[in-house]
């Protein structure tokens, strides 16, 4: 499966949920997260994302481990997402911004 890591918080860009041929993206306020039950490994939505903060899990950076349990709770807790919708005013000012996981809204 994919996951999607600590850069997408805040910045939700949503260029993601527009590829995802299975629709597994759940959207919380500030975050997305993949349903790793649904994710057929397709590979599209990683290069998709301007944050680059998507990851297939085998290849994840080890700061990053915690995400994978992560979208596995909050991809049961939140809504499937399958078209991008208005993303945070400040997101850019968030892109690159570290250890923003303290900040996930749920
Ligand atoms: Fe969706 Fe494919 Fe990304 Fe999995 S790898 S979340 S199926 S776009
Ligand atoms: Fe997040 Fe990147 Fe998608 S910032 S919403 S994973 S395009």
């Amino acid at each position: 499966t994919f996951v999607v890591t600590d850069n997408c918080i805040n910045c939700k860009y949503m260029d993601c949920v527009e590829v995802c041929p299975v629709d597994c993206f759940h959207a919380g306020p500030n975050f997305l997260v993949i349903d790793p039950m649904e994710c057929i490994d397709c590979t599209l939505c990683e290069p998709e994302c301007p944050a680059g903060a998507i990851y297939k899990d085998s290849d994840i950076p080890h700061e990053f481990r915690e995400f994978i349990e992560l979208n596995v709770r909050l991809s049961s807790q939140w809504p499937v997402i399958t078209e991008r919708t208005i993303t945070p005013v400040d997101a850019d000012k968030w892109d690159g911004v570290a250890h923003k996981i303290g900040h996930i809204i749920d």
